[in-house]
């Protein structure tokens, strides 16, 4: 039986990839901080399945708190934990980020070695490319992200290469493209727009809408994640869903979803959000033999009944 670290359990994705490596008999230690990037009490809720399913859970704060005996017997770290989003990480909240992202990731590579060195998973993002002008994203790419905190992800897939380099540490980073599914983070897109249609309230879109994604089911990119953690080749794997899809396609897909209308405010485009990002699977695809399974269309109609479901974001939806 392994036994694998996630930190980060409490967020959106981790509380899945804990689900997922107990289902499939692993032993699963999992760390949080309970950030106020939103309220802890979603995050407590995240982990009620993880924890019921034998999720042993610490609470602790990877930039400060001591990590020395964290990883004992630990084979494989999947490092989740971080600062995420891309429009707040401009200004006052910089700090935030280059400590819960750099600080926080060498201190538990830090602790890799001092551990026998276990296999380290690190969850990237596209926000590394920046803005692709409608090329799909290559793993080759030169990196030229357009916010601070594509920099910050950026800059850790560089630390973590040094550490493979100089220290042997046997790393992978993953660079997830926009993923959603139910929990996830309530300040990203689909989320709000999703609380926004079943109250009848109106949305706001940022641009024109017509900014075009791989959106990522969450079930795929922990697949995509999973099967990562078993190799031991290249450092570097793009995980997207299959099809590109506007904003304004998925606000159609929520609106037949819920029944309702969209009432679409648009605002003038954020600075930092890349206009098209779409991925090259071709290396996913041979090593990991990843296959992106959930379409659009399919995932939102399990964002939007998980919403329907959940008595407080139906309570916020009607706030
Ligand atoms: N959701 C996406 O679309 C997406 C896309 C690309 C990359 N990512 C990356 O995937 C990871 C998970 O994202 P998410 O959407 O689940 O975010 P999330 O905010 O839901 O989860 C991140 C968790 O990390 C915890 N955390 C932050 N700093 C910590 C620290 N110093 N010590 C302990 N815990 C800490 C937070 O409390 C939070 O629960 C992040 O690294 C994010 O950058 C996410």
């Amino acid at each position: 039986m392994r036994r694998c670290l996630v930190t980060g359990a409490a967020g959106f994705i981790g509380s899945h990839l804990c689900e997922a490596l107990l289902a499939r008999g692993d032993r699963v230690l999992g760390v949080d901080c309970f950030t106020d990037n939103y309220e802890s009490a979603r995050k407590r809720a995240n982990l009620a399945d993880a924890l019921a399913a034998g999720l042993e859970f610490r609470g602790l704060d990877l930039t400060h708190d001591p990590l020395d005996t964290l990883l004992e017997e630990v084979d494989i770290v999947f490092h989740l934990a971080a600062q995420p989003g891309v429009r707040t990480s401009w200004g006052e909240d910089f700090d935030l980020y280059a400590r819960r992202n750099l600080v926080a990731t060498q201190r538990l590579l830090e602790a890799t070695l001092k551990a026998g060195r276990p296999r380290f998973v690190f969850a990237s993002s596209s926000s590394v490319y920046g803005d692709l002008s409608g090329r799909p994203a290559r793993e080759s790419d030169r990196l030229a992200p357009v916010s601070p905190y594509g920099l910050t992800k950026a800059a850790c897939e560089e630390l973590v290469d040094v550490y493979r380099r100089v220290h042997g540490v046997s790393v992978v980073s993953l660079r997830y493209f926009t993923v959603y599914g139910p929990r996830q983070r309530p300040e990203m897109a689909f989320a709000s727009f999703i609380r926004a249609v079943l109250a009848g309230a109106p949305l706001c879109v940022f641009g024109d809408g017509g900014q075009t994604r791989n959106f990522t089911y969450v079930t795929d990119a922990i697949a995509a994640t999973i099967a990562a953690a078993e190799l031991s080749t290249e450092p570097v794997y793009n995980v997207s869903g299959e099809k590109s899809a506007t904003l304004l396609e998925a606000i159609a897909h929520i609106e037949r979803l819920a029944g309702r209308p969209a009432l679409i405010r648009f605002a003038p485009s954020a600075r930092g959000d890349a206009y098209r990002t779409t991925a090259d699977l071709t290396a996913a695809r041979r090593d990991l033999g990843y296959s992106p399974e959930v379409m659009l269309g399919q995932g939102l109609a399990r964002q939007v009944q998980a919403a329907m479901r959940n008595p407080t974001e139906l309570a916020e939806a009607v706030a």
